[in-house]
């Protein structure tokens, strides 16, 4: 009950946009007195929020403090599904893990799990994802896309899409994304996304799209082997980004283009992940498990597979690999 009345607070308080609020309503509409909606006023102040009082006409929101809990994700949230069910965590070990553990246990689709720190981030092929506190994105959507467990790797390039067009129009810059799905400012990478499948044999029941986002790092927050080749987004803008605006801006897009990919096929999302690219008519080394090859990618395929020409002049589909531009 509690957090139930302190979210309806905050929301109210949002939604009036800087005007008062009266806590004589939100106390008659839970049945309880407005000292106790005083009490929620002062946890909220604790949790940083900045809370004015008028007499006679109630309480209104100053600032609210750079979290990305429900209630800031969704005063900018503009989806019909995504986000709508979101699971805040202060610290936990991998979002990842617990989407897949909500996922099994038959969270909605469009639940996001999103956590100010991860101590256990997992990146991509097992390897540890750097996720300090209060600086990133650290979030993992549950999607129930209608798909065949064969349609399932494309939803990384769908993703990767929605991901570089929300950073692209909030903060003015223009990222690149490197096959399949990292997403590079300057080069460097801002963004890697996590895709991982729940599936019977003939169907998708969940795609855990897990994105590990940079945004409010200072060089020095990067561990010292990832400051070559790592950036975020404020040290490309030399602004502090407003990170629920842009998981809101992110989740609005990624609703977009998964209707769009199921409604559509994946044609419309290839021509502007092919847009978005870093990668197509570039001479490139992919390093795969077990070899390496250079050539020229030239495309992806409609299963979302890198092509790339030999130098022999025949055509390689690569279907998971890590891809090198040498210079
Ligand atoms: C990559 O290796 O490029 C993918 C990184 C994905 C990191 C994100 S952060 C949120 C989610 N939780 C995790 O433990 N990993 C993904």
């Amino acid at each position: 009950m509690s957090s139930i009345v302190k979210n309806e607070l905050l929301k109210r308080l949002f939604e009036a946009g800087g005007e008062p609020v009266s806590g004589q309503e939100i106390a008659e509409q839970f049945g309880l007195s407005r000292t106790a909606i005083w009490k929620y006023v002062k946890e909220l102040e604790q949790d940083g929020y900045e809370i004015g009082t008028i007499r006679k006409k109630g309480y209104y929101l100053i600032q609210a403090p750079d979290l990305v809990n429900e209630a800031n994700v969704q005063n900018h949230l503009a989806t019909k599904t995504y986000g709508r069910n979101i699971l805040y965590y202060e610290t936990c070990p991998s979002t990842q893990l617990i989407a897949h553990d909500e996922a099994q246990n038959g969270a909605a689709d469009g639940t996001v799990v999103i956590s100010e720190e991860q101590t256990s981030g997992k990146g991509r092929l097992s390897r540890p994802w750097s996720s300090v506190s209060g600086k990133g994105i650290w979030m993992s959507v549950i999607a129930r896309p209608q798909l065949t467990p064969q349609q399932a790797p494309q939803m990384t390039l769908v993703a990767a899409v929605a991901v570089t067009r929300a950073i692209e129009e909030l903060t003015g810059i223009e990222p690149s994304i490197k096959w399949p799905n990292d997403i590079l400012v300057d080069g460097r990478k801002v963004t890697g996304i996590l895709t991982e499948l729940q599936a019977d044999p003939d169907r998708v029941k969940a795609i855990i799209l897990g994105i590990g986002m940079n945004v409010n790092q200072e060089e020095a927050d990067f561990p010292e082997e990832l400051r070559d080749i790592a950036s975020s987004l404020k040290l490309a803008t030399g602004k502090e980004v407003d990170r629920a605006k842009l998981i809101a801006k992110i989740l609005g897009y990624l609703e977009l283009y998964v209707d769009m990919y199921v409604k559509h096929g994946f044609a419309p999302i290839k021509l502007v992940w092919e847009g978005y690219s870093n990668t197509m008519g570039k001479r490139i080394r992919a390093v795969m498990l077990h070899e390496t090859i250079e050539g020229t990618a030239i495309g992806i395929s409609d299963e979302g597979v890198l092509e790339v020409r030999l130098d022999d002049g025949s055509i390689r589909g690569i279907f998971s690999a890590d891809i090198e531009i040498p210079k």
